[in-house]
């Protein structure tokens, strides 16, 4: 997220201003679970007492409470789902006593967001939200095609929970003919007749086709299929399948093999491609159906050799590009931006930071891999896993390493200690209470950016799922 500098530029004032900064010598943050659970639903309207969001539409997202230098106060469609996708998830596992009402509250928020994108010439792919549900008709970086995608999913993880002859099912969240005006179905229509259309990043800055945003739209294309079916709806499964088969073809193209990396985007100039944006495709976009498909390469999960190698390059990155790093060698985790060439600094555009939420994406992606990996009992080296796997093993042999093998024993071991790095990294620059505002200063560590940021916190979550064996949907 999320000023463009164009926008930025209409502020009244660009006075430098550093939220709640930690005072010096305080290094080490106690990011806990729970704290990081309450911080989030801190973030929702109406859903507890001690609430940071008054006035706030009940079940509406704010991406975060700050309402000046940067003003965040606003619900946007992706964090929104990035969040309540953790919510869902709590919900299935039984945990933090989630009731269906929280959930419900958020359909009912996202019918009028949807109701109200109508009338927006960006249609579902408005990316945000006045904080009463009314359309945001400021300047912005739109159409956002993600949000759709990730919203879709998180609502069919959500009726296949409740059950698919359930009445909210069957009235609010999925109905066969448009006219219902269905939650899911009208995500799933606009994602399958839109992939195709350019549109912004995940961090509202360049209009383009991006892998990110393709992840998301193939998964919710490929269970928007099995669920129509299952819905009774064929016609509309048929067409769902035909789109997911042609964005994952689409996909295929975002591997670049002569430079062993995924790239983000197509159709930017300035920009290497490295961006934690692949990390978050891996993790949203993973096909979690089997192992198989976890390490099927043409679907990009964050187990796959092209992921990992790219994970590898993503991080090495900002080995010396942010003083805090230190210029730190490989193996050892860092702290990791949005992209290299970043200059948003959280208000101003005075250079790019680490932010929590992509050094949390670098642990995640390794903590499935390894999830995976134990699933398989085996782990490939390969050409391309190569580069990831040799730090943490000096001349390794490509291969199949048995989960009986030391070598098996020596990757894992290694990847586990950078993962739990990353999350070292991120406790220590987060506040000594365990607040997290957007991103850390390059250069001091300190907290910078929209403080209490949601999607940290649903990060920080995820990532813990992860380090549990127990992957977020
Ligand atoms: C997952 O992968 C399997 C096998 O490759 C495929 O049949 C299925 O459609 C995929 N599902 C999703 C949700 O991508
Ligand atoms: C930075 O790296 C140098 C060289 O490896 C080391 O001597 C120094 O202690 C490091 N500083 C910090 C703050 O970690
Ligand atoms: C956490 O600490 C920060 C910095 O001191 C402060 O702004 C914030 O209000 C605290 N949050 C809570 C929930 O106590």
């Amino acid at each position: 997220m999320q000023l463009r500098s164009s926008f930025a530029a209409l502020g009244t004032s660009a006075a430098l201003t550093f939220l709640a900064i930690s005072a010096p010598g305080q290094v080490e943050g106690t990011v806990t679970d729970s704290y990081s659970y309450t911080s989030m639903i801190a973030n929702i309207g109406g859903a507890n007492s001690n609430t940071q969001v008054p006035n706030v539409q009940t079940g509406a997202v704010i991406a975060s409470p700050s309402t000046d230098a940067p003003d965040y106060f606003y619900a946007w469609v992706r964090d929104s789902a990035m969040t309540m996708k953790v919510v869902i998830d709590n919900y299935i596992k039984g945990t933090n006593g989630v009731t269906r009402t929280m959930i419900e509250n958020w359909a009912r928020a996202e019918q009028a967001h949807q109701a109200n994108a109508a009338s927006s010439s960006s249609s579902l792919g408005e990316p945000k939200f006045n904080v009463d549900g009314s359309l945001f008709t400021g300047p912005w970086g739109r159409p956002q095609n993600d949000g759709p995608a990730l919203r879709a999913t998180a609502f069919m993880k959500y009726a296949r929970a409740i059950g698919l002859s359930d009445t909210f099912t069957k009235s609010t969240l999925y109905q066969n003919s448009l006219s219902g005006n269905s939650l899911i179905k009208n995500d799933l229509e606009y994602v399958a007749h839109h992939w195709q259309d350019s549109n912004f990043d995940p961090w509202e800055e360049v209009q383009a086709t991006h892998f990110f945003t393709l992840s998301v739209q193939r998964r919710a294309m490929a269970e928007g299929a099995k669920f129509a079916t299952d819905m009774g709806d064929s016609g509309a499964a048929t067409y769902y399948a035909q789109q997911a088969a042609a964005i994952q073809s689409k996909l295929q193209s975002f591997w670049s093999s002569s430079q062993n990396r995924v790239n983000a985007y197509q159709g930017v100039s300035g920009r290497s491609g490295i961006d934690c944006s692949v990390m978050l495709g891996a993790l949203h976009g993973w096909n979690q159906t089997s192992v198989a498909s976890s390490l099927d390469n043409t679907q990009f999960g964050p187990a796959t050799d092209r992921i990992l190698a790219t994970q590898k390059q993503y991080v090495d990155a900002f080995r010396s590009l942010y003083a805090i790093n230190n210029n730190t060698a490989a193996p050892t985790a860092v702290a990791t931006g949005r992209y290299p060439e970043d200059e948003y600094s959280g208000n101003d555009r005075n250079g790019g930071n680490p932010w929590f939420l992509c050094t949390l994406a670098a642990a995640e992606v390794v903590y499935n891999a390894l999830h995976v990996f134990n699933q398989a009992q085996a782990l490939s080296v390969t050409i391309v896993s190569q580069p990831f796997f040799a730090q943490f093993a000096s001349g390794l042999a490509t291969g199949m390493y048995a989960a009986n093998s030391a070598t098996y024993a020596t990757l894992t071991r290694g990847m586990k200690a950078q993962a739990d790095g990353f999350v070292q990294v991120v406790q220590s620059h987060a506040q000594t209470n365990g607040s997290m505002n957007e991103e850390m200063d390059r250069n001091s560590g300190y907290n910078v950016g929209a403080r209490d940021l949601t999607w940290n916190y649903a990060s920080w979550l995820t990532k813990s799922q992860a380090a549990n064996g127990t992957p977020a949907f």
